[in-house]
């Protein structure tokens, strides 16, 4: 689709819409979860989309997608904060630190093999994390417009914080392989469902999710914002998936291993 390092530029320039921060911030002291699954899916010539377990270097890119999959959430808590410094920027710290659930480490990523260069993401950890997590380092007046989208959690399930592909690589299937992968993490984690977060207004996603086996649990009230410009709040979904394996006790697990 691209070639060489401009189309590369081409690709991260793409991901520069508004987005969004579920459970950033405040660094946890404990248990971020190990590196997650290898490689499913070798390049190819006819299929060049590969997924792999996320890595140090792509954090930038990650960050980028997170802000994506926000939906204008991340410019909303973050913009401005620091004068000339993008939203993108604290997340790639975020994102770089082992000490946040937004961490690399808990990211799978599509690759688009001939670009070499980052085109999808998912961000996959216990919900329960979000506890040790904290935005009082955010002015009031911004965390407390979220409030309702931070207390409304779906607490013991394994929580997907963001999930983005960039906008040229959509409806190719890689926003449901990525899916895939978390469902999969969830059971191999010990859990017996997956949570996410939606904005009512994005219909795509919502739609997406609804496809795959989410039901609505209950709304957000989040008041319509100049600067966060969703109407109908944020959808707490979830999706009951079959839990085939004990809890390792790894990762937040809220169950003790047998
Ligand atoms: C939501 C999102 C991640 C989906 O990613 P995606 O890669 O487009 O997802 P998929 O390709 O797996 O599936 C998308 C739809 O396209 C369809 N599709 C898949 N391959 C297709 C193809 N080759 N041609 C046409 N349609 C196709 C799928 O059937 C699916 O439709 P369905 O849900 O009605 O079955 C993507 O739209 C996105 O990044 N949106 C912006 C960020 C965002 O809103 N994230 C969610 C935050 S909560």
């Amino acid at each position: 689709m691209f070639r060489d390092a401009d189309s590369r530029a081409a690709v991260n320039e793409l991901d520069l819409e508004p987005g969004g921060l579920r459970g950033y911030l405040k660094p946890r002291m404990g248990s971020i979860g190990k590196p997650s699954s290898p490689v499913v899916a070798a390049p190819s010539a006819a299929n060049p989309i590969t997924c792999r377990p996320a890595v140090f270097a792509d954090c930038g890119r990650i960050a980028r997608l997170i802000c994506v999959a926000g939906g204008g959430l991340y410019e909303f808590l973050l913009g401005d904060l620091i004068p000339f410094v993008h939203p993108a920027n604290f997340l790639t710290i975020a994102t770089a630190s082992a000490g946040y659930a937004m961490s690399y480490r808990n990211c799978r990523v599509a690759i688009d093999a001939k670009l070499d260069a980052v085109i999808g993401m998912a961000n996959v950890f216990p919900t329960d994390l979000l506890k040790q997590e904290s935005l009082m380092m955010l002015p009031f007046s911004r965390r407390n417009h979220i409030r309702a989208l931070v207390d409304l959690h779906d607490w013991g399930s394994m929580f997907v914080n963001a999930l983005a592909v960039s906008e040229l690589y959509r409806c190719r299937g890689i926003g449901g392989q990525l899916l895939d992968w978390a469902e999969d993490l969830a059971k191999q984690e010990g859990f017996d469902r997956l949570s996410l977060h939606v904005w009512a207004d994005n219909t795509t996603a919502l739609n997406f999710y609804k496809a795959r086996g989410f039901i609505q649990l209950a709304v957000g009230n989040i008041p319509y914002h100049s600067r966060l410009r969703h109407v109908g709040g944020s959808i707490l979904m979830q999706k009951k998936i079959g839990s085939r394996y004990r809890c390792s006790g790894s990762r937040g697990c809220p169950r003790a291993p047998k």
